[in-house]
């Protein structure tokens, strides 16, 4: 269920200060530091000695110590020291390490054992600009990662969980407008665009900036490998091209923790955070409660064609991963 060769964000850069920080990725406990140049460092987070955890070692330099016996690790996860007795390094003693870049204060880890290729990191630009405000958070969601895509790649969820917040009133937006359309393309990656053509008010979220007055409202999410997704949000006077108005971008990455956990970090411009943590996350993890495997096909559910971008997305996923695990047999 997971691709390794693939970015996910490992945090936020301004949470990683002096000391370590833990992640749970993948099942795996991975510790992160900043190394002696100040740039993150990403290892296995548990000791193969006695099995203590790194996070809570002792940096020195580029190097951790484990906080039970002592013994030192490099950055290359290799055990470097043993400050006992004879002072030799048994073979085993190391630790995979991994790759991590801190870009537009967004930390991406890279699991895989194929070398990283900065390139595919997204494009997160806006989060340096100056004229957006945006809020970065956390939320940890007990549901399968791919629960959480669905709910982020099929917003027709929102006049319905959304009502009072990011939605607006089911009669008067997507769902209910005649002029609803919806669009799904892939160009490696996958897009679902909604666009409501006059809509007769917008959604609470631009009610402050666009007062009551209809325009044309646009949901453009966009989805790549392995799970990280942007959307945009757009009001723009009727008819007008979608540049125009008043737009609101967000990050969603998601990070499978385990099969049934998921780390949600997400970044928006003046946006309502409760949308997320009080509307969309306890439905996902009520919904991933009344499931009977992991494998949402398994459950035999029944499909909309709004389900499309969520099914593409699972798709072209599952594919990379059978690739991946067919290229490590
Ligand atoms: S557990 Fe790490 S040195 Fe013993
Ligand atoms: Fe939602």
């Amino acid at each position: 269920m997971y691709l390794k060769n693939s970015w996910y964000c490992a945090g936020w850069a301004k949470d990683l200060a002096d000391s370590p920080i833990s992640l749970k990725v993948m099942d795996k406990p991975i510790v992160i530091y900043r190394g002696a140049n100040g740039k993150p460092i990403a290892m296995d987070g548990i000791c193969p000695h006695r099995f203590a955890p790194l996070v809570q070692g002792k940096v020195q330099g580029d190097d951790i110590m484990c906080p039970y016996h002592g013994l030192v690790y490099n950055k290359e996860g290799q055990c470097i020291l043993n400050p006992h007795a004879d002072g030799k390094i048994p073979p085993n003693a190391k630790v995979n390490s991994y790759s991590i870049v801190e870009k537009d204060g967004v930390l991406w880890l890279w699991m895989g054992d194929s070398p990283s290729d900065e390139s595919l990191i997204l494009d997160t630009a806006w989060l340096q600009d100056d004229a957006y405000a945006e809020v970065t958070g956390y939320l940890h969601v007990r549901a399968n990662y791919q629960m959480v895509m669905d709910n982020l790649l099929d917003l027709t969820h929102a006049p319905y969980l959304h009502a009072d917040t990011v939605g607006g009133d089911p009669e008067l937006s997507i769902g209910a407008q005649l002029e609803f359309s919806f669009d799904v393309s892939e160009d490696g990656m996958i897009h679902s665009n909604y666009l409501v053509r006059g809509m007769k008010g917008p959604t609470p979220l631009f009610e402050p900036w666009w007062g009551k007055n209809p325009g044309d409202f646009r949901a453009e999410m966009r989805w790549k490998a392995a799970s990280s997704l942007e959307l945009d949000i757009r009001m723009s006077p009727l008819d007008a091209p979608k540049t125009e108005g008043i737009h609101s971008p967000s990050f969603h990455f998601l990070v499978p923790e385990s099969e049934t956990t998921t780390h949600y970090f997400y970044a928006q411009a003046e946006f309502s955070r409760r949308a997320f943590e009080d509307e969309d996350e306890p439905m996902i993890q009520a919904c991933q409660e009344n499931m009977t495997s992991i494998d949402l096909f398994a459950n035999d559910p029944a499909i909309l064609q709004s389900d499309v971008a969520g099914i593409q997305a699972r798709r072209m996923l599952a594919k990379m991963i059978k690739a991946e695990n067919q290229e490590t047999l």
